[in-house]
């Protein structure tokens, strides 16, 4: 059976038009109300996304969980039904699909294999090993923190350049290349950057990460992208466009998402000063506070999938060729599983939280998430306990604009 889903033009414009979507939020922490009422009474409702395109959104946990899990929903970026919740140029659209073939667009049987190749390079204790490097840049940038002017940007001096370096050391980037990295992956988050300014930093990292990957193939060292290069000479799953590709997708997925979550976790923690203190007093604490702060914030909104069969999902016939949005941020706000959800309560176990996805996609760099997270929660406020906002929180800057929920800076004191 073929979709009913068309694009607007279409569509046919004399029955009610579906609602826009992304969906505005009215208060800077929650999400869209809307959500709520589709929860309680359209839980799987059409949405209309920037291009144009007619999307079915999901926003129950469970129906966005078992979608993830349905082998006939698809996460091929190369499909023309699949919903973009930013207007892109066919030529962004294609780069997108094309970096989508690393890994993050793939469905079985080519997914599994790739990723089975990453698994070792993410695990808990892989991630450990990396501790002292992140423990050593939060500690150096909380030093220049302090002895620079106040107020100060914390976006600046220590949200995006967190995961930045960290990412660096993870890829094993020379060590006269890491400002490069840092430089383009943060001019990526700077307020006001033109797309013309995106798509140039775009092309110079992939330019940069095209000749990484030139180098480590000729002479693989020890660390994640030469490892991965001496197993794929069995494997040989990735081609060498694929593996620049996949450099690319880890910078990506693991760099804004970080960087937002350690800007709005801040922000958050600063609203209740007696959590703070039990994170800085009990380390156990602070795991416990970023599942949490994962869960309240849910810095991916919705991703993208198409249907490639016929389904049922909460009573309605979604059909073959059909572009769905999964909300993970509805799904995290789902009262039937998290009871008081509106609530940022940092003693609840909130571990099965959709914040990483669900599913075979879900975030492959989860552990390190975590361990930044927590190294940066428990460091700045164990140093800085008079840390305070500069402003006051409904003057924050956040970000609206854009598919990862974050501020565009956080003015703090101390
Ligand atoms: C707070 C930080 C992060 C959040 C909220 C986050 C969120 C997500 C989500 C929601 C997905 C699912 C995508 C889908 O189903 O289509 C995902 C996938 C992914 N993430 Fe993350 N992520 C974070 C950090 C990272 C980091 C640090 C890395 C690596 C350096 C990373 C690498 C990836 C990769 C490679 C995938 C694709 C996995 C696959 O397709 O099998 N992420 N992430």
């Amino acid at each position: 059976m073929t979709s009913d889903i068309m694009p607007a033009s279409h569509a046919d414009r004399s029955r009610t038009q579906p609602p826009d979507f992304p969906m505005q939020r009215r208060c800077p922490f929650d999400p869209p109300a809307e959500y709520e009422r589709l929860r309680a009474q359209e839980p799987v409702t059409k949405v209309r996304v920037p291009t144009g395109q007619i999307a079915w959104l999901v926003t129950r946990y469970e129906d966005v969980r078992r979608l993830l899990t349905d082998p006939r929903v698809s996460a091929d970026r190369w499909h023309p039904n699949m919903p973009l919740t930013e207007d892109v140029t066919p030529q962004t659209r294609r780069n997108i699909a094309a970096f989508g073939e690393s890994l993050i667009g793939l469905d079985q049987p080519e997914h599994g294999p790739r990723r089975r190749m990453l698994i070792t390079e993410f695990t808990v204790r892989r991630m450990q090993t990396l501790r002292p490097h992140i423990q050593h840049t939060v500690d150096g940038c909380i030093d220049d923190l302090l002895a620079g002017p106040r107020p100060a940007d914390l976006v600046d001096a220590l949200a995006v350049r967190v995961p930045a370096r960290t990412l660096c050391e993870l890829l094993g980037m020379p060590y006269e290349d890491r400002d490069l990295l840092e430089r383009s992956a943060t001019a990526q988050l700077r307020r006001g950057v033109s797309p013309q300014e995106r798509q140039r930093n775009g092309v110079e990292l992939r330019g940069y990460l095209d000749k990484l990957v030139s180098a480590k193939e000729a002479d693989p060292t020890d660390d994640l992208l030469g490892r991965l290069i001496l197993r794929n000479r069995e494997t040989k799953l990735y081609d060498h466009e694929l593996l620049v590709g996949l450099m690319m997708l880890l910078v990506i997925a693991g760099f804004e998402t970080t960087a937002n979550m350690i800007a709005l976790g801040v922000a958050g923690l600063l609203q209740q000063p007696e959590k703070v203190q039990a994170i800085i007093d009990d380390p156990a604490a602070v795991g416990v506070a970023v599942e949490e702060l994962l869960r309240y914030f849910t810095v991916v909104d919705a991703l993208p999938r198409v249907a490639k069969g016929d389904i049922e999902v909460g009573g309605v016939p979604i059909r073959e060729g059909d572009g769905l949005l999964l909300s993970f941020l509805s799904a995290n706000w789902d009262e039937d599983v998290f009871s008081g959800a509106t609530r940022l309560d940092l003693d609840r176990d909130a571990r099965h939280h959709m914040a990483f996805g669900y599913g075979v996609h879900q975030c492959l760099g989860q552990n390190l998430a975590r361990e930044e997270l927590q190294i940066v929660f428990r460091t700045i406020f164990t140093r800085i306990p008079t840390l305070r906002l500069a402003t006051s929180l409904e003057e924050l800057p956040f970000k609206t604009d854009s598919n990862i929920y974050g501020l565009d800076e956080l003015p703090v004191t101390w």
